[in-house]
């Protein structure tokens, strides 16, 4: 299938048949995720992969008891860092230096302008600003998921100090910010299985200059 098909084909869904995805196929979905950009490459956040199926039920009523909690094969969490500091940046420093095979001191010029970049902002701001970063993870989550022929439910209908407790992320310093339940459809009792995709239309939407 095409790109272009694969998107046609998927829409979030409301309800899953319980069956496993191969584990291969979860890899190269959440390995998309981890090919995810983010701003200056910082990637200030964490996926979290829930399979376990006593976690899923625990976290089913932070999610307003959607099915898709159990009845998905994965819910994966996006959990933004709850703060951005000097040392997250000399973190990715020495990275990009064991990544690429170069000097860490090579990268200077590009830590002091990462670091001048945050210093002027309030820890509330860089924590809105890492949430923003986890949905483009979310982006290539959705995509990779239909190019795999898998469902997907792109989710923020949650109670995030409810999850963040459930799975112990704020002593982490994360705070779950969207997720996508991972698994099959059940057709036959999804009513959205066979609803027209509604999207505005390309000249409403993509204004060209
Ligand atoms: C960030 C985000 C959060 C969403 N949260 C939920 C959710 O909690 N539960 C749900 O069933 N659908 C959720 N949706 C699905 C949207 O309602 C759906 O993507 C939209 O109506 C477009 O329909 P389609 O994806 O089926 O084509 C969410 C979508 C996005 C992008």
């Amino acid at each position: 299938m095409n790109l272009l098909d694969a998107l046609k084909w998927r829409y979030a869904v409301k309800r899953m048949n319980g069956s496993k995805i191969p584990t291969e196929t979860l890899e190269t979905i959440l390995e998309a995720t981890r090919l995810a950009p983010s701003s200056f490459g910082l990637t200030p956040y964490k996926i979290i992969v829930v399979e376990d199926e006593e976690t899923r039920k625990k976290l089913q009523p932070h999610f307003y008891n959607q099915p898709q909690i159990v009845e998905s094969s994965a819910l994966v969490i996006f959990a933004a860092h709850t703060s951005v500091t000097e040392k997250d940046v000399d973190a990715y420093m020495q990275e990009i230096a064991e990544q690429r095979g170069v000097p860490v001191e090579a990268l200077n010029d590009f830590s002091g302008y990462v670091k001048g970049a945050i210093a002027h902002q309030s820890q509330e701001q860089l924590q809105a600003w890492a949430a923003k970063q986890t949905y483009i993870a979310l982006g290539f989550g959705l995509v990779a998921a239909a190019s795999e022929q898998v469902d997907a439910t792109p989710m923020e209908g949650f109670d995030p100090a409810a999850v963040d407790a459930e799975l112990g992320l704020a002593a982490q310093g994360l705070h779950a910010t969207v997720a996508i339940a991972l698994g099959y459809r059940d057709a036959a009792n999804d009513y959205l299985s066979s609803a027209k995709k509604v999207r505005r239309t390309t000249d409403k939407l993509i204004i060209k200059k």
